[in-house]
């Protein structure tokens, strides 16, 4: 199924992972909406792309936490493509340590970010999919949405909760033609990785941003019978 002029928009769009799923879907020829909290970023990354791909770019700074920022930015971005056909919900944050040695305000924030910033964005792009009767969102998670481990008890539980809303909204929405899939990457090398603290190891061997978004790409490209529920991505290899 090829993607050309479809329409996306990416969350944490600016660094790591969400930066190379940007690049990825605009050499598929994909418009693209992209979100993160810092407006220079974007603007700088809206100059590579448009160097190089001959496509759309629009740029929202919003905090995906706030709903009311979640919901203006997606309005911003319909404004000037249209209405939206793939959500990738990428972005997130990280951080680690006993749950009585971290803050309740750490706690809340992983929280607020990862699980209630993917929902207000969510619940902001869904009518547009639910009209038009076809579309993916694509959230991406991780391993420790799947396994708890100590000093993850923020992380994992925003992934856990995560993940459970994305199986949910998958059984409502497939009748409709949406397509919802979770993607779990283990470490990725990226700043969340080694600013949390994350083993880093021989990065040649890490998994990278890019490989991620092969995958990304590659669940969109699926036929449209066809929805992927959950990728795990692990590397070959570990350290
Ligand atoms: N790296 C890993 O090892 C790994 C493994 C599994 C899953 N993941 C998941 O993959 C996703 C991306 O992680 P990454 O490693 O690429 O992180 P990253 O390099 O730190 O990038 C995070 C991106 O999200 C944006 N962002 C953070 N908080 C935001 C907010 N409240 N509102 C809007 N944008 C926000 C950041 O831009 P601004 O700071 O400008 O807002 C940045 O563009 C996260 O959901 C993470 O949990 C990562």
């Amino acid at each position: 199924m090829t993607l050309m002029k479809k329409k996306a928009i990416v969350t944490g769009a600016s660094k790591g992972i969400g930066r190379a799923i940007a690049f990825a879907l605009a050499a598929e020829g994909v418009h693209l909406g992209l979100i993160s909290r810092s407006a220079d970023d974007l603007n700088k990354l809206q100059k590579e792309l448009l160097s190089t791909y001959d496509i759309q770019v629009v740029c929202s700074a919003a905090d995906i936490s706030e709903r009311h920022q979640a919901e203006a930015a997606v309005a911003a971005i319909e404004l000037e493509l249209g209405s939206i056909d793939i959500l990738i919900n990428n972005a997130g944050i990280a951080k680690f340590g006993t749950l009585l040695d971290m803050e309740p305000a750490e706690w809340e924030r992983m929280i607020q970010v990862n699980l209630m910033g993917t929902y207000y964005m969510t619940r902001a792009v869904l009518p547009s999919l639910l009209k038009q009767k076809s579309g993916d969102i694509l959230n991406i998670a991780s391993t420790a949405g799947e396994r708890g481990f100590a000093t993850g008890s923020a992380y994992c539980a925003s992934k856990f909760a995560l993940l459970g809303m994305t199986e949910a909204l998958m059984h409502e929405v497939r009748k409709s033609n949406i397509r919802v899939t979770a993607l779990n990457p283990s470490t990725v090398n990226t700043e969340l990785a080694v600013n949390a603290g994350l083993p880093i190891g021989d990065e040649d061997r890490m998994m990278q941003p890019e490989d991620v978004a092969q995958v990304v790409v590659s669940a969109l490209r699926l036929p449209a019978r066809v929805t992927l529920k959950t990728a795990g991505l692990l590397t070959t290899n570990p350290q």
